[in-house]
């Protein structure tokens, strides 16, 4: 069985990420996504939070795993779990630039690929942080986002932005 893992933050999942999810789905039998947590990263929602977001969204795929990464080396965790391929999508040239350097060191540690996917064009402006703070000043984010994690980051909206709604 050919297993991979998604590995990120997922703070919060968005629809950039499910497009590579469902992609790496269709490539491979089983593709866990690993929750991670870094305790020098200030998350807006928890562990809990952003799993819960995550298996929302993607339950109705079949052969996606939700669970948390740990705090560990991800060629660690692969290792672990049997993962023979780490997915990552690319946005842009920087976003290789950022992941490369990883990737070789996974590899070397583990001997584990990583597979980058092309992200769709009209997700390449996507990322949890800048759909954070368009949300939190009052902006739309309904289409960057699915349902389970609109209705998050709106409870969390600043009392102004609640206001003019
Ligand atoms: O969504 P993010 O925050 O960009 O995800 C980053 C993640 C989890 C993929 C990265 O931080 C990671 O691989 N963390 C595990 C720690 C590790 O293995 N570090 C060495 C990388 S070569």
């Amino acid at each position: 069985m050919r297993r991979a893992v998604c590995p990120g933050s997922f703070d919060p999942i968005h629809n950039g990420h499910l497009e590579v999810i469902a992609r790496a789905a269709g490539l491979f039998d089983e593709v866990i996504v690993a929750v991670s947590t870094n305790i020098a990263k200030k998350y807006r929602f928890g562990l809990d939070e952003r799993m819960d977001m995550a298996r929302e969204t993607l339950a109705s795929l079949r052969g996606i795993i939700v669970e948390p990464m740990g705090e560990g080396l991800l060629a660690e965790y692969c290792r672990r779990r049997g993962v023979s391929a780490i997915v990552k999508g690319l946005r842009s040239s920087s976003d290789f630039d950022y992941e490369l350097p990883m990737a070789t060191m996974n590899r070397q540690l583990s001997g584990v690929e990583t597979v980058f996917l092309p992200a769709e064009a009209h997700y390449v402006h996507l990322s949890s942080t800048l759909i954070k703070e368009v949300a939190q000043l009052g902006g739309d984010v309904s289409d960057f986002v699915p349902r389970s994690v609109l209705k998050r980051l709106q409870a969390g909206e600043s009392p102004a932005a609640q206001s003019r709604s």
